[in-house]
């Protein structure tokens, strides 16, 4: 059973008994064990750490024994910046599992699986250990940054430090709406929190990340209406197309995850456009409670199906890195007293 733990956050609220419910009303108790970013909503500040555990053992030694100052930090920090309304997360790869636990390998965590079809590519990058953290400010975001690579330096190096931002009312640089077909509430935990499938990993998530880079100038050289058919959906408005209305390479159809019977398998997805004129895109981030849930999304994304249609998102947006994390629950990461 995982540790139960009472927290007030402004975005759930507690079902009268047993398991949570979240629903999107203020200041309520929630009592789930997973850490406090993973179901939280969006903040329109967000800071994307990934890292990379120096080769030798020694390294990795003191990287575990620097985790409970690293978890201290990130508690002190959600507590002194609640005004902020800071949320953070921390997660682990399989490589940076093996490393670091004895504990048993939560059951679905596997590696990022590079995929390549018809020139596009989806690359399987570098990365042990995921920090991400999200709130109201970008300096509360870098000074904890800051105060958590600091403490990891001599034994990790920082792969990617990408700062996100939101953009036009939760537009992303494409400037399209992203995330409003996202679960809420109950829905989403039951997206995202691993359950009976690894009681033994109960509350934990995992998260598929992957940097893409937009290439903005043939974005903007579309008409809005090629625009509006590559995402599914207007531009302005943001009101999806019809099943009938929608071409069949829209990205709504394509990134979307299904079960072997066709029906659609929710992922919660927490992306942030980043960047500046030089380069600049969108930070995919999305956690769901088991690998594949993502990983078919992607097949779906960049394999041409049996008709040659694949997601023409991928026309304009280059994935630069691509790695899956496991964020464990929070009593695995509370230092034992
Ligand atoms: C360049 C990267 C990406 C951009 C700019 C982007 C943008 C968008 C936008 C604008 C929407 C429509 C609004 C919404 O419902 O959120 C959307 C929907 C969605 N995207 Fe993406 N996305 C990206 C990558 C991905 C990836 C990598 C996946 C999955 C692996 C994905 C999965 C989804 C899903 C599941 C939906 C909701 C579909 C629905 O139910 O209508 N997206 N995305």
């Amino acid at each position: 059973m995982p540790m139960v733990a009472y927290r007030a956050d402004s975005f759930y609220t507690a079902s009268t008994v047993g398991k949570i419910i979240p629903i999107n009303v203020a200041r309520v108790e929630v009592v789930v064990d997973s850490q406090s970013g993973v179901l939280s909503d969006s903040r329109p500040f967000a800071e994307f750490i990934s890292l990379a555990i120096a080769g030798d053992d020694a390294s990795a030694q003191r990287v575990k024994s620097r985790l409970p100052q690293l978890w201290h930090l990130l508690q002190q920090a959600e507590q002194g910046e609640a005004q902020a309304g800071l949320r953070t997360t921390v997660g682990f790869s399989r490589n940076g599992w093996q490393r670091l636990f004895s504990a048993p390998m939560p059951k679905n965590l596997v590696d990022f699986t590079a995929l390549e079809d018809g020139g596009r590519s989806f690359p399987a990058t570098e990365g042990d250990i995921l920090i991400f953290l999200k709130s109201t400010r970008m300096d509360v975001n870098f000074r904890l940054a800051r105060s958590l690579t600091t403490l990891l330096e001599g034994c990790t190096r920082i792969v990617e430090d990408v700062q996100g931002f939101n953009y036009r009312e939760d537009r992303d640089m494409i400037d399209f709406v992203d995330g409003t077909e996202n679960p809420v509430d109950e829905e989403r935990a039951q997206a995202v929190l691993i359950g009976e499938e690894d009681p033994a990993w109960s509350d934990g998530s995992y998260i598929t990340t992957q940097r893409y880079v937009h290439d903005l100038d043939s974005w903007n050289a579309l008409a809005v209406k090629q625009q509006e058919a590559v995402i599914g959906r207007s531009k302005q408005d943001n009101i999806e197309f019809s099943a009938a209305d929608r071409e069949p390479y829209a990205h709504i159809n394509k990134g979307k995850s299904t079960d072997a019977e066709g029906n659609e398998v929710a992922m919660y997805r927490q992306n942030m456009p980043y960047g500046n004129t030089i380069e600049n895109g969108t930070y995919f981030i999305g956690f769901a409670k088991s690998t594949e849930v993502v990983d078919i999304a992607l097949r779906k994304m960049i394999i041409a199906d049996a008709e040659g249609q694949y997601d023409h998102l991928l026309d304009y947006s280059r994935a630069v890195s691509g790695v899956i994390y496991f964020a464990p629950p929070k009593c695995f990461m509370a230092p034992q007293n």
